[in-house]
């Protein structure tokens, strides 16, 4: 099965925009470190990063219907800004009905400026990471893997 790795707006920075924020690895290194859990896990991880809104609606929808053919596991999501603002984010999660989305954030959200403790992607979110660095994307990993126990979900 397939995972999705999902960055939003400026996460194509990652390495240099604000260090002290989001530490010294790059997109690049992040997604490698998944694809490298993803292998551990039995998945196969698909990366993808933009910072147009729409664009991440429409990988979205593509993986709403993969999902509903079986073939993905969930997504893991890191919407950037758009967290704050994107009420279509919320609705496209909603609108396909069933692919989870586990929401993440590297810094943690919640000790930061007000405006960055709302988020529109929670309510449509199966779960949240926030605070754990990079290592986030890899618990929302492990994290989507494990709700596959079927005993334990
Ligand atoms: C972020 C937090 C957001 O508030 C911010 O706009 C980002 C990154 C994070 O990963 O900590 O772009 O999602």
């Amino acid at each position: 099965k397939k995972v999705l790795v999902l960055n939003g707006p400026n996460l194509n920075l990652l390495g240099t925009r604000e260090p002290a924020q989001y530490g010294t690895t790059t997109l690049a290194d992040v997604e490698a470190m998944c694809r490298q859990a993803g292998e551990r896990l039995g998945y196969e991880v698909e990366c993808f990063q933009s910072n147009w809104e729409g664009a991440l609606i429409d990988k979205i929808h593509e993986y709403g219907r993969l999902w509903k053919q079986g073939g993905v596991l969930g997504c893991v999501f890191n919407p950037g800004a758009l967290t704050h603002t994107s009420v279509a984010l919320h609705d496209a999660i909603k609108g396909v009905d069933g692919l989870p989305v586990v929401e993440c954030h590297i810094s943690n959200v919640h000790a930061r400026e007000a405006f960055r403790h709302h988020s529109f992607i929670s309510p449509a979110a199966a779960g949240i990471v926030v605070g754990f660095g990079v290592q986030g994307y890899v618990i929302a990993l492990e994290a989507l893997a494990r709700t596959q126990d079927a005993d334990n979900p």
